[in-house]
C-alpha cells in the first residue's frame, strides 16, 4: 500500500561532513551552513560533537541559539561526560535540542575497539539513552557498524534502547558496505521483529566507499525507516555520506516506487533552495563540487550533443528527468560592476543565500570595490569568493597590507611582504624558485611558521581573462606534526596575491585550532 507519511531529512553537513579531510570550518562558516539549511526546510541539524574540543562545543550552542525551527543535534559518545556536555550545547534549542548518541553494535568493533559482550554494550546503551531522556526529550540512538551486526542482536539493542527512551534509532551503514537489498532487509526485519519499534522512528545513515550511499538510503526508505541522514554534496568521511539533494529529489522523482504516492513530495524540504546550499557548502567547506554531480553539479542539466539539445528544444522532458527550476537553477543575473553601490552587492549577497552583519558587507564590498577597478564585471562567483574571504577572516590574527614581488624567467625571483598584527605593522622578504614560493617564505618568516605546501591548485571563479583566481592550499606545520593539513583559500585579479592570501588564510587558521587546544 502506498503512503502520503513523510520522511524527515537530518543533516549532518557540519558533523560527519566536516570530518572531511580539508573541510574545516569556522565558527561564523558554520553558522551561514546552518541558516541556509534553515531556509532548506530542513528537520534535523547535526550541528557538532560538543565534546570533540571547545571549538565544536561553541558551533553548536550558537547554531542552537540562532536557528528557529530545525530541531538541533549535538553527537555524543555512550559515555556520561560527552552526554552531559552535549546537553549543554544543545540547551538554547530549548524543545528542539536532540542529543544524538552512538555506541558500536558490530562483532569487529565490540572484539577490536570496546572489548565488551554483548550484554556490556546494551548495558552502556540503556544507561547512556537513560541519562540522554533525563535531559533533553529527544534523543536518537545509533548503533555503530549496524550493517555488520547480528541481526537478532540488533533486534535486541533496537528494542532495549527504545525501551531506555529514544525517539529515533538509527541503523547505520557506517563503513559504506551494504547493498540496496541486504539493507532493505535489515530494516525489514527490525520493523517486523522488534515489538515496540512503532514508538521510534527508525533512521539511516549510509556511507559512499563503494557508491551506494544514495540507493542504500532509498531501499531503507522502502522498507519504512522515516529518517534519513546525509550531507549535501555528499561530502564527509573517506568517500563521503549520502548526497541530501540526491535523495530528495529521487523521491520527488519517483514517489510511486519508493512506496509513496505518486505526484506526493514525502518531504518537508524546499528544493529550489538544492543548489544555493550547495553553493554554500561547497563555498565555505573549501570542497569544490565535480562538475558531473548528480542535482547540483555545473554540468548536471547541461547538455551537449546534438541530437540531446534538439530534443530539450522539442521537449524538454524528453532528455531530462528533474526540471533545473525545480532544484534552484535559474536564470543567472546580471554581473555587478564597480558602479553597483553598497545596497545593490549587499542585495545579491542575499540573493545568493548569505546573512552577512552590517560590519561583514561593507568588509565584502570595501573589496568589491578594489575588485571593480580592476575588472569589468563582477560575478556572482567572483562575489561569493569575497565572502568566504571576509568570513574567514575572523579566525585570523594576520591581515595582509601589501605585496611586492619581483619574477621573470630569468634573475631570483624575490617576494617583499607587509602584514598587520592587532595593529603593528611587519615587513619581511624572501626569495623563492618562484614568486608563489617567495611570498610564502615571506609570510613564514613574519609570523614565524613553517609550513610545507602539501597541495595547491589556482581557478577562475568565473569565465573571461579578467576573471578572479582563486588560490587553495593545504598546508602541514611542524610546530604541530599531529595537525591534519589546514586548508586555505584567496581570491584575487592578480593569482600571485591570492596564493598568498590562500596562504596567510591557512596560517591563521592553523593559529586558531592551536589556541583552541
Ligand atoms: O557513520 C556512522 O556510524 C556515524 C555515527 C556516529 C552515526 O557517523
Ligand atoms: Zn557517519
Amino acid at each position: 500500500m502506498k503512503t502520503t507519511d513523510k520522511v524527515l531529512f537530518f543533516d549532518t553537513t557540519l558533523r560527519d561532513g566536516e570530518q572531511c579531510p580539508g573541510a574545516s570550518m569556522n565558527l561564523r562558516q558554520k553558522l551561514e551552513v546552518a541558516r541556509q539549511l534553515e531556509k532548506l526546510g530542513i528537520d534535523v541539524i547535526e550541528a557538532g560533537f560538543p565534546c570533540i574540543s571547545d571549538g565544536d562545543f561553541d558551533a553548536v550552542y550558537q547554531i542552537a541559539e540562532t536557528v528557529k525551527t530545525c530541531k538541533i543535534a549535538g553527537l555524543a559518545r555512550c559515555v556520561e561526560n560527552d552526554i552531559r556536555r552535549c546537553a549543554e550545547a544543545v540547551a538554547p534549542a530549548g524543545d528542539r535540542a536532540r542529543i544524538h548518541t552512538f555506541l558500536a553494535t558490530s562483532p569487529l568493533h565490540r572484539e577490536f575497539k570496546l572489548k565488551k559482550s554483548k550484554a556490556e554494550i546494551i548495558a552502556m546503551a540503556v544507561e547512556g539513552v537513560k541519562l540522554a531522556a533525563s535531559l533533553v526529550k529527544d534523543v536518537e540512538f545509533s548503533a555503530e557498524d549496524a550493517s555488520r551486526t547480528e541481526l537478532d542482536y540488533l533486534a535486541e539493542v533496537v528494542e532495549a534502547v527504545i525501551d531506555a527512551g529514544a525517539t529515533t534509532v538509527n541503523i547505520p551503514d557506517t563503513v559504506g558496505f551494504t547493498t540496496p537489498d541486504e539493507y532493505y532487509n535489515i530494516i525489514d526485519y527490525l520493523k517486523k521483529n522488534v515489538p515496540n519499534v512503532d514508538k521510534a522512528i527508525l533512521s539511516v545513515h549510509c556511507h559512499n566507499d563503494i557508491g551506494l550511499a544514495c540507493a542504500n538510503s532509498l531501499a531503507a526508505i522502502r522498507a519504512g525507516a522515516r529518517q534519513v541522514e546525509g550531507t549535501i554534496n555528499g561530502i564527509g568521511e573517506r568517500a563521503g555520506n549520502a548526497a541530501i539533494e540526491e535523495i530528495a529529489m529521487a523521491l520527488a522523482t519517483r514517489p510511486e516506487v519508493l512506496g509513496f504516492e505518486k505526484g506526493v513530495k514525502p518531504y518537508n524540504l524546499i528544493t529550489q533552495e538544492i543548489v544555493k546550499t550547495s553553493r554554500v557548502v561547497a563555498r565555505m567547506s573549501g570542497l569544490q563540487v565535480q562538475r558531473s554531480k548528480a542535482i547540483v553539479g555545473e554540468n548536471a542539466f547541461a547538455h551537449s550533443s546534438g541530437i540531446h539539445q534538439h530534443g530539450i528544444l522539442a521537449k524538454r522532458e524528453t532528455y531530462e528527468v528533474i526540471d533545473p527550476a525545480e532544484v534552484g537553477w535559474g536564470e543567472t543575473e546580471l554581473p555587478l560592476t564597480k558602479h553597483s553601490g553598497r545596497a545593490a552587492v549587499k542585495a545579491r549577497l542575499e540573493k545568493l543565500g548569505y546573512t552577512l552583519s552590517n560590519e561583514e558587507v561593507v568588509a565584502v564590498f570595501e573589496r568589491f570595490k578594489k575588485i571593480g577597478d580592476r575588472k569589468k564585471f563582477v560575478y556572482d562567483d567572483d562575489l561569493a569568493s569575497l565572502v568566504n574571504d571576509s568570513l574567514d577572516s575572523d579566525a585570523g590574527k594576520w591581515k595582509l597590507v601589501n605585496l611586492q614581488f619581483f619574477a621573470g624567467n630569468q634573475g631570483q625571483p624575490t617576494a617583499t611582504v607587509t602584514m598587520d598584527k592587532d595593529g603593528r605593522i611587519y615587513t619581511d622578504c624572501a626569495i623563492g624558485n618562484g614568486p608563489v614560493n617567495a611570498c610564502f617564505k615571506a609570510i613564514d618568516r613574519i609570523s614565524k611558521s613553517k609550513g610545507t605546501l602539501t597541495d595547491y591548485s589556482v581557478r577562475a571563479t568565473s569565465i573571461g581573462q579578467d576573471s578572479l583566481g582563486e588560490a587553495s592550499v593545504m598546508v602541514k606545520f611542524s610546530s604541530c606534526p599531529d595537525e591534519k593539513p589546514v586548508q586555505g583559500k584567496g581570491s584575487a585579479t592578480d593569482v600571485i596575491e591570492a596564493s598568498a592570501r590562500a596562504y596567510l588564510n591557512a596560517v591563521n587558521r592553523h593559529i586558531a585550532i592551536s589556541d583552541q587546544k
